[in-house]
């Protein structure tokens, strides 16, 4: 009984394995694209430093390309069987058997006038297609077709006319079979082009021999040279007409033994495209037409026309069925070898790279996150050693800058009592006019201030400036050695410039116009026997004074101390309490002692002389003494000239000036050491401001590092996880390949 296609035709494997070889592709696809974006990104961003080249970029970008193909010439993938022989041999018939209507047209004489390709179509209709045309022409009788490629005159022989037959009628075109139909091989002479055309892609090609006459040599010339164009080309040969043999049955036994014997000779030793023992599933006895014919009534519903029919049509309709599944056996098996193994090689190839690709990558990222860590953790230890560091020098520095100024005080201050010790001297030195004017004198005293001043200062400078400026340019060389190794190499060898280069001077500032004032010189002319200058004498300035004031009977002590600076501590200030405490017995007591140096004094001696003369010599002498006075007054009143004036008010100034002076000593010195303070302060803190800066760059860097470190775990673990998905790929295809490819499934 001729059963109708059952489910597991092995055609099914064909299509199962077409959908498992898409969807793996499909996958793969998406893959790819997938590591294309991650490839991208990752070489487009800057601080990944190349990890993924432009090279690797462009090739995973050409394998979506190439995959898109491929996958595209996978949907289109089909199985294709061509059908050869002589004219009227039943090729047709063949094919129509196969498909189990009338698909083709068939009839005596030359039917068939160019290939003929039947494939299934989705549309209920029937329709067929002509080379070089889109157009859909639908046909609705074999007769139609017949008639409608005869009345085409364009075509010839080498034309295709492609026919689409509803898969709904007809379960074998439902499993991407197509089967081709040709004109007799007897026919053209264009066998190099029809093979070229129409037999390159074929998985399977039928001989369809007549039993009724022998193999020509027509036939076994067209397939000579498909072998030469293909390797091992599955063929089957199908002996039609073989319902003739029924005639002459005593024959029969012979005539397929000498066929087959022909048939494997040619397919054996001729073409060497199967062994002998495999002969025999390639070479089949059977009648076209018959089962043909048996199927279409069945089809119909109506008896196989049991008493109608031929003797041993069941044995012949036995072996068509037996050559339709080891055909369907044989071309679903070559087929999937033949339309998926070069892709499924081509896929492992592309899988090999990505993965490589993304090993390469992952290995980079993870070389450069170890790098990046040290790198971090250098920087850490760094900061914290300049944060460390920083802290210790400030200490240090601090305690050198106090230093520095106490010796600059101590300086200043021994070389400030030096100069005011020197003050005659440079006051002796002064020449400008004099003249007791008061306009004259006043700008007299202004000049002297400002020589004082200028002298002093440059005295003062020679004194001091170079030891001090040498001291504090050392110290400010010091701190810059000791904060150089805190500041990266690029500052470092700026850093002189940081500094300021002007040569640090110090300025002593006296102010000697303020501070001498109130200084008011006394060049009214005096006697020196006068009653005031013989006190001043006997007692010294500051008791006569008193003296005076006692006599006046008016005795208020702080009178004479009035005119004390309050400002600063100093020699006359603390003299005040013990003057306070004076009393007249000390008064007495100095006066005492002053009168006990009379003796030495040559105009007192006078005197002395005086009062011994007066008892031995008496009025002459007394008037003579008288005399002597007055020429003394005289003298001394006429000698009593400018130049006298102007050392008089020079020695007054002297001492006014040195008393003065020496309340500001401390003052000075404290301004000049304050002065070396501010100026190392200064250059220590603009040192401190680059030390501090560096600590910022240090802190960006290890943030940005940080972040660097966090880009390549995610491009590391973005590298292993689209490996991983490699490997799953590289999976599936093994399975597939286990499955469809290898000979032993
Ligand atoms: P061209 O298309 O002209 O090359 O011929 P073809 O090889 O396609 O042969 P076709 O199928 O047209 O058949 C030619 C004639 O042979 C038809 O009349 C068929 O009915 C007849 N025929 C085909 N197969 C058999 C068969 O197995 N037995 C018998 N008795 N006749 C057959
Ligand atoms: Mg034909």
């Amino acid at each position: 009984m001729d059963s109708p296609q059952d489910d597991f035709s092995p055609l099914k494997r064909f299509v199962v394995a077409k959908k498992k070889i898409s969807d793996v592709f499909d996958q793969l696809l998406e893959y790819v694209k997938e590591g294309s974006v991650f490839v991208e990104e990752t070489c487009r961003n800057d601080a990944l430093e190349n990890i993924a080249s432009r090279e690797q970029q462009e090739q995973i970008r050409a394998y979506a390309g190439k995959l898109q193909t491929i996958k595209d010439v996978l949907a289109r993938r089909h199985m294709k069987v061509a059908f050869f022989g002589r004219t009227s041999n039943g090729k047709s018939t063949v094919v129509n058997a196969m498909l189990r209507d009338r698909v083709l047209p068939s009839g005596m004489g030359h039917t068939t006038n160019c290939f003929l390709s039947v494939e299934g179509t989705d549309s209920n209709n029937a329709y067929l297609k002509t080379e070089g045309s889109e157009e859909e022409k639908s046909i609705k009788t074999v007769n139609q077709l017949g008639h409608a490629l005869h009345m085409d005159q364009s075509l010839d022989a080498g034309c295709l006319v492609r026919v689409f037959w509803p898969k709904t009628k007809c379960a074998l075109l439902r499993d991407d079979l197509v089967l081709v139909d040709s004109p007799g091989t007897d026919v053209t002479t264009q066998l190099d082009s029809w093979i070229d055309k129409f037999c390159l892609d074929a998985d399977v090609f039928v001989l369809v021999a007549n039993s009724e006459s022998t193999l020509m040599n027509t036939e076994k010339h067209f397939f000579h040279k498909v072998n030469e164009k293909l390797s091992k080309p599955n063929i089957f040969i199908l002996n039609n007409r073989w319902d003739a043999s029924a005639n002459e049955p005593e024959y029969m036994e012979d005539v397929r033994k000498q066929h087959t014997d022909r048939c494997v000779n040619f397919l054996v030793e001729e073409l060497k495209v199967v062994d002998r023992e495999q002969a025999p599933n390639h070479i089949f006895f059977v009648s076209a037409k018959e089962v043909l014919n048996s199927r279409m009534q069945r089809a119909q519903g109506m008896p196989e026309s049991g008493g109608a029919l031929a003797e041993g049509f069941q044995e012949r309709l036995k072996e068509f069925q037996s050559f339709e599944r080891i055909f369907e056996e044989c071309i679903s098996q070559s087929a999937v070898k033949t339309k998926f193994e070069q892709h499924t090689i081509r896929a492992k190839q592309i899988i090999e790279t990505v993965k490589a690709i993304m090993d390469a990558i992952n290995i980079k990222a993870a070389e450069k996150r170890v790098a990046s860590l040290e790198d971090r953790e250098y920087q850490i230890d760094r900061l914290e050693f300049v944060t460390n560091q920083l802290q210790l020098l400030i200490e240090d520095i601090k305690k050198k800058i106090k230093a520095v100024t106490v010796e600059v005080e101590s300086k200043v201050s021994s070389a400030m009592g030096e100069e005011i010790c020197r003050l005659n001297v440079l006051i002796e030195e002064f020449r400008s006019d004099f003249h007791p004017l008061p306009d004259i004198l006043k700008r007299y005293k202004s000049e002297l201030l400002s020589h004082i001043e200028e002298g002093m200062g440059k005295n003062l400078a020679f004194r001091c400036s170079n030891a001090v400026n040498a001291s504090v340019q050392s110290s400010q060389r010091d701190m810059i050695e000791s904060l150089q190794p805190l500041l990266p190499p690029a500052v470092q060898n700026q850093i002189q410039m940081l500094v300021p280069c002007h040569k640090f001077d110090l300025s002593y500032d006296l102010n000697c116009a303020t501070l001498c004032s109130d200084f008011q010189e006394n060049i009214e002319f005096q006697f020196s026997m006068g009653w005031t200058a013989l006190v001043n004498r006997f007692l010294g300035p500051t008791n006569a004074n008193r003296a005076l004031m006692l006599v006046d009977k008016n005795f208020p002590m702080t009178r004479s101390l009035s005119t004390t600076p309050s400002s600063g501590p100093s020699s006359v200030a603390v003299a005040q309490p013990q003057d306070t405490a004076l009393s007249q017995e000390d008064l007495m007591m100095s006066v005492a002692t002053n009168l006990a140096s009379l003796a030495s004094r040559t105009s007192m001696s006078m005197v002395i002389v005086g009062g011994v003369v007066w008892r031995t010599v008496g009025w002459r002498l007394i008037a003579l003494s008288a005399s002597m006075y007055g020429l003394l007054y005289l003298w001394e009143k006429l000698t009593w000239t400018t130049k006298a004036k102007e050392c008089a008010l020079k020695r007054q100034f002297v001492d006014y000036a040195t008393e003065k002076l020496q309340l500001i000593v401390s003052f000075t010195s404290a301004n000049c050491s304050h002065q070396v303070q501010q100026e190392m302060a200064t250059t220590f803190a603009r040192l401190c401001q680059q030390v501090d800066l560096t600590k910022r760059e240090l802190e960006g860097e290890i943030s940005r590092l940080t972040a660097k470190v966090q880009t390549l775990e995610t491009v590391q673990s973005r590298s292993k996880i689209l490996r991983h998905k490699a490997t799953e790929l590289e999976r599936q295809l093994e399975t597939f390949t286990d499955q469809y490819l290898n000979p032993h499934h």
